[in-house]
């Protein structure tokens, strides 16, 4: 991990001779009809990003490209700039840390959520399977070390803060908010909300067969031939790993989910956003 700017980034991410480029971003141009999708990763950011490009391309069909070569902070100014209209980008950057432009040209946003001890085992299996972090870490020994932040990207809990209060609270931009939950509940329902959010023209059949395509079978199945296996454990690529609810409760220990518990309530005490965590 490397701190640039404030901002805990893998290098994988961000490499050396990039450095300069994301330092400069707060001069990038964005345009009006940008999408911008903003997670905490493994929130299911993923998933979402091709919902919304089917979406914007009024059809089911795969997006052949992988989310990473859309996503604000792999991106150098040039790359960006080069992208054709309407752009659905994604970041896991706190919103403070979006270039501004997105703020003044009040980019639409889309926001997902999930259950923070969901996203705990997960990032746990991304660290310890992808092999570029080098991490072997046990779970007992990466639980504090996800609480506190000490991970890419920072801490959850400070996450989801910066969004309730320079976000939510504040409404700087039209944003769309969204759980990873719902999403398995309902994922038809979310994708019609999602059209009405973004006005793309559909029919429930568009709803339904994008709900279809996006399933986490098909998408595993599909994805995997565009990562490079060489980069995880076992050359088995981890980015679809389980996809579904409620898995921490394979890995919590009681006395780690009350100290989770704990942790939670202190930091997101004065937080209205939707946050699923049951
Ligand atoms: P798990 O590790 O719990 O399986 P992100 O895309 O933000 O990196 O999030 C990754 C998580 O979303 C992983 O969770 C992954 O399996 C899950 N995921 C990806 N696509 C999904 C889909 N179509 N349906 C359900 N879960 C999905």
């Amino acid at each position: 991990l490397r701190e640039i700017d404030g901002c805990y980034l893998p290098v994988i991410r961000v490499p050396h001779d990039q450095e300069e480029e994301f330092r400069g971003r707060s001069d990038w141009s964005a345009r009006p009809d940008d999408i911008l999708i903003c997670a905490y990763p493994k929130s299911g950011t993923h998933w979402l990003w091709e919902i919304a490009c089917m979406l914007l391309n009024g059809n089911a069909e795969r997006i052949h490209l992988m989310k990473e070569m859309s996503m604000v902070e792999c991106l150098s100014r040039s790359g960006l700039d080069s992208m054709t209209s309407p752009r659905v980008l994604n970041t896991h950057l706190y919103y403070g840390q979006i270039p501004e432009d997105f703020k003044r040209k009040q980019c639409k946003m889309i926001y997902i959520l999930r259950n923070p001890r969901d996203v705990a085992v997960s990032f746990f299996n991304h660290h310890t399977r992808l092999l570029d972090y080098e991490y072997d870490g046990n779970w007992q020994q990466y639980l504090p070390r996800f609480i506190e932040g000490k991970v890419d990207y920072g801490s959850w809990f400070d996450y989801v803060v910066d969004w309730e209060t320079t976000m939510n609270k504040n409404q700087q931009n039209p944003a769309h908010v969204v759980t990873y939950e719902d999403l398995q509940k309902d994922c038809v329902k979310e994708v019609s909300r999602l059209a009405t959010f973004l006005k793309t023209e559909g029919t429930a059949t568009l709803y339904a067969d994008i709900a279809e395509q996006c399933n986490f079978k098909k998408m595993k199945k599909e994805k995997d031939p565009l990562e490079d296996t060489t980069e995880w454990k076992d050359h088995k690529p981890g980015m679809y790993r389980k996809g579904v609810v409620g898995d921490w409760k394979n890995w919590f220990t009681v006395a780690q989910s009350d100290m989770f518990d704990t942790v939670y309530k202190e930091k997101l005490n004065n937080v209205t956003l939707p946050v699923p965590y049951t």
